[in-house]
């Protein structure tokens, strides 16, 4: 089976102008679920066991900006369609690009798959029935139909009365009266036997409206051979398309009920499903709880046993075990086991917050690493920090950490105390088990086990055993 798909290529056809979405945005950008469409039919197809160099996405309309969203996915081929003459006439601008692809494959080319980039809803497994299918009974062509009671504007599987054997596509506009209740449409999805395709495009004739229809090669086939198409029914979910907004928001709810669901059979908590985005790349642990309100962004890994919510935002937010997050919008950035953020708390990009760090209560990280045990309980900054663990950041504490041109750093030690609206002015350090006084701003490096206080800070004492003047008090964070 993996030998044989290595003659396989996928062909994603994306050059549609895609008018009914009247947007200034390309129909295969419009986002679901945070992501831009056509990256869930690149998914499938990813996961049917077709990786991106062997997969060719056609773009036409608003092409650059196609390209260039695709092309940060990964790896893919791109073949040009300078205009819209239809899904035949986008094939047929492939055929170049395959033939570049035939030559980088070591068995060559032998069959490919196509469909288009709005097809949001088509399963891996669904993709796998009909490649297995095709490649066990070697047809020149096999399509995936379905069937819905209304089926108007798809192309309808016309058979033989007798036989029921496929006998063509015949699209809505071309349909014969008696053809009009037929139930069974045209999907979309094609695996094709490659050199009798790529010899075949050129039999495509324009339409009455100036469009080349790929539906019309699987009628060739039977006129080639006969029995020459094999047909697959997949479920009609599967397939629904998307032209316009409608569709967009039916088609979203749909895919997010789904992730959904498959999460709450492995084991996690969903407590209100409606409210409760999850993105497709998302991974969660059992007995974690996902509280309304809550949106899981980019390719987010949350451990077991979290609670999550309610209305908190993770985008690309790697967790531990037992973490909780409670109202707070988190980005890019890793917690390890037990670190509780929230309420009310900002996670920016590039942090890493060691095991049972506590944030909350207007909290703000950016670019930090924050050791283990250490408390940010009350409204304060730490921008390009280091803190090592069990330090108190006390209520108000801000690390100044630009100057107007660059970002400096902070490095705060271990079992540091860091008292009420101390301003650490970067780059700048404080030494292990020291202390700042409440509205110190400290310009200078603190020594180890020293407490400075004041504004400029200056030193008060130069060893930790004694006691801590009336200056030093912080709000425990805690
Ligand atoms: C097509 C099928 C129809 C099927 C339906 C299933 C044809 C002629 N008809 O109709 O039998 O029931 O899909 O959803 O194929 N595209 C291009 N270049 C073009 C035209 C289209 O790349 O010149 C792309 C579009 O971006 C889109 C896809 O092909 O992703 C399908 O095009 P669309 O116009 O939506 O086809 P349908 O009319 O829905
Ligand atoms: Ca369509």
């Amino acid at each position: 089976m993996a030998q044989e798909l290595e003659g396989l290529s996928a062909v994603i056809l994306a050059g549609g102008k895609g008018t009914r979405m009247k947007s200034r945005l390309p129909k295969v950008l419009h986002p679901v679920l945070g992501e831009p469409m056509i990256f869930h039919s690149l998914r499938a197809v990813e996961h049917a066991g077709i990786p991106p160099e062997r997969t060719i996405v056609v773009v036409g309309h608003e092409a650059e900006a196609v390209r260039k969203a695709i092309e940060a996915r990964g790896p893919y081929r791109f073949a040009e369609q300078p205009e819209p003459l239809g899904t035949g006439h986008a094939l047929m601008v492939a055929d170049s690009v395959l033939q570049t692809l035939a030559q980088d494959l070591t068995g060559g080319l032998k069959n490919i798959l196509v469909l288009y980039g709005d097809n949001v809803l088509l399963r891996p497994q669904t993709l796998a029935s009909l490649i297995n299918l095709h490649l066990k009974a070697s047809p020149l062509v096999t399509l995936a139909s379905a069937e819905t009671p209304d089926p108007s504007g798809y192309g309808r599987v016309i058979r033989q009365p007798e036989t029921g054997r496929f006998q063509a596509i015949v699209e809505q506009v071309d349909l014969l009266p008696e053809q009009v209740s037929i139930k069974e449409f045209n999907a979309g999805v094609y695996v094709f036997q490659a050199d009798w395709a790529l010899a075949s495009l050129p039999r495509l004739k324009k339409s009455p409206k100036g469009e080349y229809y790929l539906t019309d090669l699987p009628g060739f086939a039977i006129e080639d051979q006969p029995d020459s198409v094999e047909t697959v029914l997949v479920d009609a979910e599967d397939v629904l398309g998307i032209n316009d907004r409608v569709q967009l928001a039916e088609v979203s709810a749909i895919l997010r009920q789904r992730i959904l669901r498959r999460w709450m059979l492995a084991g996690v908590t969903v407590t209100d499903p409606s409210s409760t985005y999850i993105s497709a790349e998302s991974i969660i642990g059992p007995d974690t709880v996902i509280e309304p309100n809550t949106h899981l962004k980019g390719a987010c890994k949350i451990g077991s046993d979290c609670v999550i919510g309610p209305n908190s935002i993770l985008s690309n937010i790697q967790t531990g075990d037992r973490v909780n997050v409670l109202a707070s919008v988190l980005e890019d950035s890793v917690l390890e086991d037990e670190v509780a953020i929230g309420p009310f708390s900002r996670v920016r990009p590039g942090c890493y917050l060691e095991k049972d760090v506590r944030m909350g209560n207007f909290a703000e990280v950016s670019r930090s690493r924050v050791g283990t045990g250490t408390r940010q309980g009350h409204f304060s900054f730490l921008g390009d920090a280091t803190v090592g663990p069990n330090v108190n950041v006390g209520a108000g504490t801000i690390t100044a950490n630009y100057d107007g041109v660059n970002k400096n750093k902070t490095i705060i030690g271990s079992h540091v105390f860091l008292g009420c609206d101390t301003i650490l002015r970067a780059p700048v350090s404080v030494g292990d088990e020291a202390k700042t006084g409440a509205g110190s701003v400290v310009t200078k490096d603190v020594q180890a086990g020293t407490t400075v206080v004041g504004i400029p800070a200056r030193l008060i004492k130069r060893k930790k055993a004694e006691e801590t003047t009336g200056t030093g008090e912080g709000t425990s964070a805690g």
